[in-house]
């Protein structure tokens, strides 16, 4: 097996969580693994440690472990973006519309300064909404997004096509 086939066999699959009929990628069982998470991390330091970055900005919740040990890695800063009434200074905040509803994800004002390149890290990309709205809120506040990262794209959720203007990267891919 490769690595990335030893990865995808540490991700657990949840059936009908937290709906009926979703088949919920958990990456829990990654994470507590140690060699699981060092290769990930190892894997976006190889892939990214060329890159200029000022600033990662990992996204609520499980991108916040990711997003944390690669900051530590790179040598850049860490911002973290929030699900609303969470972040306690001056924020900006974008909407996004969910399957069912819509829900918003929030930073500080103060997090970005301008022209900061700045790396979007998550856990999972699905939809792209939360990080199409996070990367949207880096540029209100004058950064540049050079890429998004994340250890698992859903591709038949057509996130990739949303994100389709910004540098995209994962490590693993489920139906
Ligand atoms: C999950 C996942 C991503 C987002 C992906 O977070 O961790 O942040 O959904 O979905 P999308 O591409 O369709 O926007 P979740 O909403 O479960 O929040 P949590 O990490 O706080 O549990
Ligand atoms: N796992 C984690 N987050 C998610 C998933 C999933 O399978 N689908 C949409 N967001």
């Amino acid at each position: 097996m490769s690595n990335i086939e030893q990865l995808g066999a540490l991700v657990r699959t949840i059936p009908d969580f937290p709906k009926p009929g979703i088949q919920f990628r958990d990456i829990t069982t990654l994470l507590q693994d140690p060699w699981g998470l060092k290769r990930i991390i190892d894997e976006f330091v190889s892939h990214y440690q060329y890159s200029p970055i000022d600033q990662i900005v990992a996204i609520e919740s499980r991108g916040f472990v990711i997003g944390g040990a690669l900051a530590y890695r790179l040598g850049c800063g860490l911002v973290i973006a929030r699900k609303p009434g969470k972040l306690p200074a001056e924020v900006e905040r974008q909407e996004y519309q969910l399957e069912y509803g819509s829900d918003s994800i929030e930073i500080h004002r103060d997090a970005i300064s301008e022209n900061d390149r700045v790396l979007i890290i998550d856990d999972l990309l699905a939809t792209g909404g939360t990080c199409d709205a996070t990367c949207q809120l880096v540029e209100i506040l004058g950064g540049k997004v050079v890429g998004c990262g994340f250890v698992i794209c859903l591709p038949d959720l057509k996130g990739p096509e949303r994100l389709k203007r910004y540098d995209n990267h994962w490590l693993i891919e489920f139906e």
